[in-house]
Order: structure tokens, then C-alpha cells, then sequence
């Protein structure tokens, strides 16, 4: 099993590795390689969606995404699929998956069965990164903070993305589930301090007036959206990627217009956050 880092800020490719037949020890490494790099790029693994599953299990519980269409006969895998007479694709905005939930999804593990020829690439941002790069009096006036993340906007019946991903994208009845999280997290296992806002679904900055707040987030956004925080995943038939949820942001980006573009994902049950710092 060999690593080859993606970028110095996030992101690692594992080589050599077979997920379909993985031993107990290089499970091991593999997790503890995505708790240092926060996701993970596996080549050539083509996984029937039986693999897929039994390669998530291992991570822990599988998470039903509530909106995402699911794969035929395979209710715990949501089909991410952009036909070639579709416009709009599926998470071509930054964010990270499930912070609208309490207890955010702790992992996406990305399937890719149809790639486009050219474009459909998705960029991560590594949280922690993006972290570290504040000034430490500004980071101590992040410390305290907590946000309030929402599903409406984006699920919900009314919402733009919702109506433009008919077919894809349903159960809009489901989006009604806010949460708020601390700004700064402490990464479950590593203890790591995580910037924990993404423009996705973050609504506002707890007890701040919705200028303050947009203020706020419009500049932990624009920080993070840097691309010296950032990596970039050309995908191919059989490419796999596991994100951390509460490490990365990740972005689909929709250059391919007019080919099909078509992945499985499946997401893995996390726990609620805690500030960075707490015991
Ligand atoms: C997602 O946002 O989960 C999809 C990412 C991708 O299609 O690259």
C-alpha cells in the first residue's frame, strides 16, 4: 500500500489496495490516513454495489440521505447522475454533506460508474487547513461561536435547487431539520480544530444580527474558497473517494455539459460536534 499526498493542504491517493478484499491491518492504515489528509482517492476499484456496501459498513452505520434518489434495489446507495440532456449537476456548489443533520454523516465514500470524457472533476477544501490559517486573536474570537445549518433552502419544496433536480433530488417534505454546530469543531478522533461552516446550508452565526453573520461567513467563505486550501479529483470509470465530513468541503463542478456523468454514494452515520478544545 502506497500514499502519495494530493496537496499539502489536503487530500491523499492510495495505491496498491483492493477494496473489495481489504485485511483487517490495511484497514487500519486507511483509516488512519483519512484522519491526517481528510479524504481519500482510490484508482480502478470496480465494486459492485454489494462491495461498495460492505466496504462502508466497515467505517460504521450507513446513513440513508433523505432527499438523494436511490440506486434500484439499493436503498442505503443514492445515485449521484447528471444525464447528458441535464443542465444542473449534483453539488456543483461548495459544501459538505449533512451539517444540516445533529449528527452530521461522518464520511460520502463516491463510486464513480460513468465519467464523463473530459471535465466533472470535484475540488476539496481541507477545513483544517483553512483553520490554521487564521491569526491566532482572530481564531479566539471564533472559539466560542456556534452556527445554525438548514436543509430548506436547498431541499425543500420551494427551493431553486430542489425544482431544477426533479427526478433526482425528492422527499422535500423531509427538509426540516436545522441543527447548529460550534464554528470551530474538534475532530471526533484526532481532536484537530476544524473550521465547521459551509456555504451549502450554514444559515447564520447564533445570536448575530443577519448582517454580522453574512458578514462573517461571506469571509470564512471567501478564506477557505483559496485555492492554496484546496485539491482537485479528475475522476475515471471505477475511481473511488471517502471525505470527511467534518475535515473537507467539496465541490462538483459542472463543465461537462452534455455528456452523462454518473457515481454511487453511500454515506456512513457520524455524532454530534463538539468545539475544538472540549474534553
Ligand atoms: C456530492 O456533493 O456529494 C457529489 C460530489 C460529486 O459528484 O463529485
Amino acid at each position: 500500500m502506497h500514499l502519495i499526498r494530493a496537496s499539502s493542504a489536503v487530500g491523499a491517493e492510495i495505491q496498491g489496495v483492493d477494496l473489495a478484499n481489504l485485511s483487517d491491518d490495511e484497514f487500519t492504515r486507511i483509516r488512519g490516513a483519512f484522519n491526517a489528509h481528510g479524504v481519500l482517492f482510490f484508482r480502478s476499484q470496480n465494486l459492485s454495489p454489494e462491495q461498495h456496501l460492505a466496504f462502508a459498513k466497515r467505517w460504521g452505520d450507513i446513513n440513508v440521505n433523505r432527499f438523494f434518489t436511490a440506486l434500484e434495489g439499493h436503498p442505503q446507495i443514492a445515485k449521484v447522475l447528471k444525464d447528458p440532456e441535464q443542465t444542473h449537476n449534483i453539488g456543483g456548489g461548495w459544501h459538505t454533506d449533512h451539517s444540516y443533520d445533529e449528527r452530521p454523516a461522518m464520511c460520502s465514500i463516491l463510486h464513480a460508474i460513468d465519467t464523463p470524457e473530459s471535465g466533472g472533476d470535484t475540488l476539496f477544501a481541507g477545513m483544517g487547513a483553512a483553520y490554521d490559517a487564521l491569526s491566532e486573536p482572530f481564531k479566539a474570537m471564533l472559539a466560542p461561536l456556534k452556527a445554525a445549518h438548514s436543509s430548506r433552502h436547498v431541499f425543500g419544496a420551494d427551493a431553486l435547487y430542489h425544482r431544477a433536480m426533479q427526478g433526482r433530488i425528492g422527499n422535500p417534505e423531509a427538509a426540516t431539520q436545522d441543527s447548529v454546530h460550534p464554528v470551530v469543531i474538534g475532530h471526533p478522533e484526532t481532536g484537530r480544530p476544524l473550521l465547521y461552516v459551509n456555504p451549502g446550508f450554514t444559515i447564520r452565526i447564533e445570536g448575530w444580527s443577519p448582517k454580522e453573520s453574512g458578514m462573517l461567513l461571506e469571509f470564512l467563505y471567501n478564506h477557505t474558497k483559496n485555492p492554496r486550501f484546496h485539491t482537485r479529483f479528475h475522476w475515471q470509470p471505477g475511481s473511488l473517494a471517502i471525505w470527511d465530513n467534518r475535515a473537507t468541503w467539496h465541490y462538483a463542478l459542472n463543465d461537462y455539459q452534455g455528456q452523462r456523468r454518473y457515481l454511487n454514494r453511500i454515506t456512513v452515520e457520524g455524532c454530534a460536534l463538539s468545539p475544538a478544545g472540549a474534553a
